[in-house]
């Protein structure tokens, strides 16, 4: 290792430059993921949602921050898109493919939170009532609508996205398709990067993150069954994602993030205790904007296939896996 390279945090941990997608972009983590990524230098960031008017309302407030880049551009976009509806979601791919040609990040980070029946679950004093708890939301909307939206659009739509983040591959000069075997890396023409503006030693390969929760690890259910398990699906296919995306190419991390200020978190109390959320608040930009950049920034680019945990200490205070 040469010690004395540059080591700067801002070329280290920037999204300059790039091009992301981000489903669920217009709301809660999905918002401060756009808000981090159009400060720090995001060459078009493209946020996904089912309601035209809110992903519109998020990037006037993006941009209207004091802190955000000060000339008008076109940076932030929004695509009303419905994750579960497959002509919708190659509908956005279409639009991006004239647009840009390529995407270096593909968030997947729509969420719903399906039926509530954690509160009954505990509340229950009869066996009757466990039992009814349990059955909570079996109709149409309810467990099917989260499965579908938290977990098979992990599969859906990072899979349309495959060829424009292999064209963000090609891009940076990474020879193209599968590349398997021992001893047989991914060759890199490096000259692409100059002609692209990015660092010479920037060795970034395309990337899916998906954000799952601490609910995906949690034995506690704090909103429903149907959550836990569909968050836990979700880290889990982020997981094999890395490992079926390997000879192409692709990275594939999670993050899963303990509570956060959102429309999903509305009703709920702000304040945790230290048996609840060890750092006794919910997550914030800082924490975000921190992470996120670490992921995106020539800095991550050996970070693969893992879960990245974001919960002030939550999932160290609850019975769980991970
Ligand atoms: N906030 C937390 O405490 C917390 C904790 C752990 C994990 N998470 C996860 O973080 C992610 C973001 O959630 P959030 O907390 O920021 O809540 P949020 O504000 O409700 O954001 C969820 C976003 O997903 C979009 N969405 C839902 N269904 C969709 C669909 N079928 N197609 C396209 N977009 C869809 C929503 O927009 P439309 O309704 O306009 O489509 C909304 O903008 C979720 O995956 C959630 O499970 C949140």
């Amino acid at each position: 290792m040469d010690v004395q390279a540059p080591l700067n945090s801002t070329d280290l941990f920037s999204a300059k430059g790039l091009v992301v997608v981000i489903t669920g972009g217009g709301s809660g983590i999905g918002l401060a993921y756009a808000s981090t990524l159009y400060q720090n230098g995001a060459a078009k960031i493209y946020i996904l949602g089912r309601r035209q008017n809110v992903l519109e309302d998020a990037i006037k407030t993006v941009e209207a921050s004091p802190s955000a880049p000060q000339k008008a551009s076109h940076v932030l976009e929004a695509i009303a898109c419905d994750v579960i509806d497959r002509a919708s979601v190659a509908s956005a791919v279409e639009k991006i493919t004239k647009d840009t040609g390529y995407v270096d990040v593909l968030i997947n980070n729509a969420g719903i939170l399906g039926p509530t029946n954690g509160g009954d679950l505990y509340k229950a004093t009869s066996i009757e009532q466990v039992r009814d708890a349990m059955l909570q939301g079996f109709g149409e909307g309810g467990w099917d609508a989260a499965m579908r939206i938290n977990t098979q659009a992990v599969v859906g739509v990072s899979a349309a996205f495959l060829p424009l983040l292999d064209a963000a591959n090609a891009r940076r000069g990474w020879a193209s398709g599968k590349v398997e075997g021992e001893g047989n890396p991914r060759a890199q023409d490096t000259s692409a990067l100059e002609k692209i503006g990015a660092d010479k030693d920037d060795d970034r390969m395309a990337q899916i993150i998906t954000t799952a929760s601490v609910a995906s690890f949690m034995r506690y259910v704090t909103a429903g069954l149907a959550y836990n398990a569909s968050k836990s699906a979700a880290a889990q296919l982020g997981k094999i994602l890395a490992s079926v995306l390997a000879p192409w190419g692709v990275r594939s991390n999670v993050v899963a993030p303990g509570p956060y200020p959102s429309e999903m978190t509305k009703s709920r109390d702000p304040r945790f205790g230290t048996g609840q959320v060890p750092q006794g608040r919910m997550g914030g930009v800082n924490d975000v904007a921190g992470l996120l950049l670490f992921l995106v920034g020539k800095g991550g680019a050996y970070v693969n296939g893992t879960v990245q945990v974001t919960d002030g200490g939550r999932m160290g205070v609850f019975p769980g896996t991970y």
